[in-house]
């Protein structure tokens, strides 16, 4: 399986921190940002990975990550996104690196107290299909920023909802996506939606309407950094207390 980092974006929401660098090289604790998602790729024993970019600091991640050796990943490319298009345009980019391969996408800006080891194997083990991990939000005004799963009780996803007014569940659907080959022949056939952009949960709707979505439920903490200035300090405040990419002890 390969991995696709998605690491471009303006960062508008941590303004004027993102006018300076891009948001996945700003610090959590005692790292920059973008080393968590490495983290989690190389635990989870992926380590052909893409890293997808834009905007102007993108030089800055060659100098901090070279050719990626020092972090454990074996082989490590860029692509460079001209616009910001939206996460699933930015996931069509790495469709010759994947070459037909399954593929597991994180979105940069997000951590995770747990390691992701325990989806990606059972991932490894799904005949077909799309896995995403949900993450349990109890306050509705925070719902309303995410993408939103409805459930059916039987363990299935009936739909996932982007912004929704009305939140269909208490989860969120977190920044990280497994795919199967299909993912790049689902891209070409989206919209962009009313914030101009091609929006991963239609491409997550393709595969709930084809009945091969799974998912997991996340142990732990999850935290998406680049939300608000408010979850960027929420997310550094739990890792320099707790970690993050932690092993569970059987699991
Ligand atoms: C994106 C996804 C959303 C998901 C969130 C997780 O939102 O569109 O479904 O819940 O990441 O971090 P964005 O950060 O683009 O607003």
């Amino acid at each position: 399986m390969k991995g696709v980092i998605l690491a471009g974006g303006t960062g508008s929401r941590l303004h004027p921190l993102t006018l300076i660098t891009n948001k996945h090289l700003l610090p959590i604790y005692d790292r920059p940002m973008i080393s968590y998602a490495i983290e989690a790729l190389v635990k989870s024993a992926v380590t052909e990975i893409m890293l997808v970019t834009g905007g102007t600091h993108a030089g800055e991640f060659l100098r901090l990550l070279g050719n990626g050796h020092e972090y454990g990943i074996d082989r490590l490319f860029y692509a460079y996104q001209e616009r910001p298009g939206g996460i699933a345009e930015a996931l069509g980019l790495a469709e010759r690196f994947v070459d037909r391969d399954r593929v597991v996408v994180v979105l940069a800006d997000n951590v995770f107290e747990c390691s992701i080891r325990p989806a990606a194997e059972k991932f490894a083990t799904q005949e077909k299909g799309a896995r995403i991990l949900l993450s349990k939000v109890s306050e509705q005004a925070h719902l309303k920023h995410l993408g939103v799963p409805e459930l059916d009780g039987q363990g299935r996803v009936t739909k996932i909802v982007e912004k929704p007014e009305d939140p269909p569940s208490a989860f969120a659907v977190t920044g990280i996506y497994f795919y199967d080959a299909d993912v790049f022949d689902v891209i070409p056939t989206l919209e962009p939606s009313n914030r101009g952009e091609l929006e991963i949960t239609d491409v997550n709707n393709h595969y709930v309407r084809q009945r091969t979505m799974e998912y997991d439920v996340v142990d732990g903490f999850w935290g998406d950094a680049g939300e608000s200035i408010e979850a960027y300090y929420a997310v550094n405040d739990f890792v320099r207390a707790h970690g993050a990419n932690k092993e569970i002890p059987g699991t």
